[in-house]
């Protein structure tokens, strides 16, 4: 396993970094085709645009709608990248998502489904559509070291785990960010011209609001954390922290509603402080905030009877849920 040498956000220098990364993408790829999936977070943001920078036309980029984003998510993000000339293409495979999500309640296996269907299923079609040799994808050291480490599958990594993606899959992957961490790739957002609302974008996680769903991933459950996803966002957009998010368990507990008893759903609501993703603290939120986000939820979400906050560090919890 070849060791990965990081370039720490201080040292990097960000204007020789994309020249090198630009290059070094043209020559992979020479006059080939490659593409690469974008879900708007500021990663696969970065490396459409190294992309574009590097190959032009010549990189063909898909929003993959797979059913587990937030809100209206793939349209904005489709307008933010048209505004910029970077044309998208969308592709529905939410039916294939949820199909190979099914039963499934273990949380390294939704990940693996997850993968399973990305890789091996989605981008495979799309590779053999158009022609490419080459998939471009924002891994980071992060992740990389967590799925080394066992600590969580990252659904991203495959070289540092020993996977050949050639025989796995039937293509290559370049990953131009795989020496930074997220601070860094913020600054190389910066510089390529991204805007404001990418390049601070919160982190959300490949597997996407699956990984908020303790579990099985159905559609009528991730309908739930999607709502209570917006629910929190729009009540925490002026906090400050690194990230926040809703969490759906599994088990129900006795509530009351219309003087009756609800057996009901519980949100978990967690908001971090944190550099880097490698260690995190709950944010000192104002009482009354939380206390306004208990209320838009019950209210707003037929079913739910708990919401509660999150008061453990990272280690030893990890941020997301699974
Ligand atoms: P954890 O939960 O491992 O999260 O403490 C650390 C950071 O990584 C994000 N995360 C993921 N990102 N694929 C990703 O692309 C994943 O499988 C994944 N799991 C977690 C998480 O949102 C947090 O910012």
């Amino acid at each position: 396993m070849a060791q990965v040498k990081e370039i720490s956000v201080v040292s990097l220098n960000t204007e020789e970094f994309i020249k090198e990364k630009v290059a070094e993408i043209s020559q992979i790829v020479g006059s080939g085709v490659a593409i690469n999936a974008l879900s708007g977070g500021v990663d696969s943001s970065v490396v459409t645009m190294l992309g574009h920078m590097a190959l032009k036309d010549r990189l063909k980029t898909y929003f993959i709608d797979n059913g587990i984003m937030r809100e209206g998510e793939p349209q904005q993000i489709v307008s933010v990248f048209n505004k910029l000339g970077v044309s998208v293409e969308v592709i529905d495979a939410q039916d294939e998502f949820f199909s190979a999500l099914k039963g499934i309640i273990d949380p390294e296996e939704k990940r693996e489904a997850i993968t399973q269907t990305f890789y091996k299923e989605v981008f495979g079609r799309l590779v053999k559509k158009s022609g490419a040799k080459y998939l471009l994808q924002g891994t980071i050291l992060t992740d990389v070291d967590e799925t080394v480490a066992g600590i969580k599958r990252q659904h991203n990594v495959f070289e540092q785990l020993g996977i050949d993606t050639q025989e796995a899959f039937g293509y290559k992957i370049i990953e131009p960010l795989v020496q930074l961490r997220k601070d860094g790739v913020r600054k190389i957002a910066e510089a390529t011209g991204l805007p404001l609302a990418i390049f601070n974008r919160m982190p959300f996680p490949g597997p996407a609001l699956c990984a908020r769903v303790i579990g099985e991933a159905t559609r009528e459950r991730i309908a739930l954390v999607r709502k209570a996803t917006s629910i929190l966002e729009d009540e925490l957009v002026s906090v400050k922290a690194f990230q926040y998010m809703a969490i759906l368990h599994n088990d129900r507990v006795t509530g009351m509603r219309d003087n009756k008893r609800e057996f009901g759903q519980q949100i978990e609501i967690r908001c971090w402080d944190s550099i880097d993703a490698r260690q995190a603290r709950p944010t000192r939120l104002d009482f009354n905030i939380l206390e306004k986000l208990a209320s838009r939820i019950v209210s707003e979400l037929p079913g739910v009877v708990s919401v509660t906050y999150n008061i453990a560090t990272k280690p030893p919890s990890t941020m997301e849920a699974i």
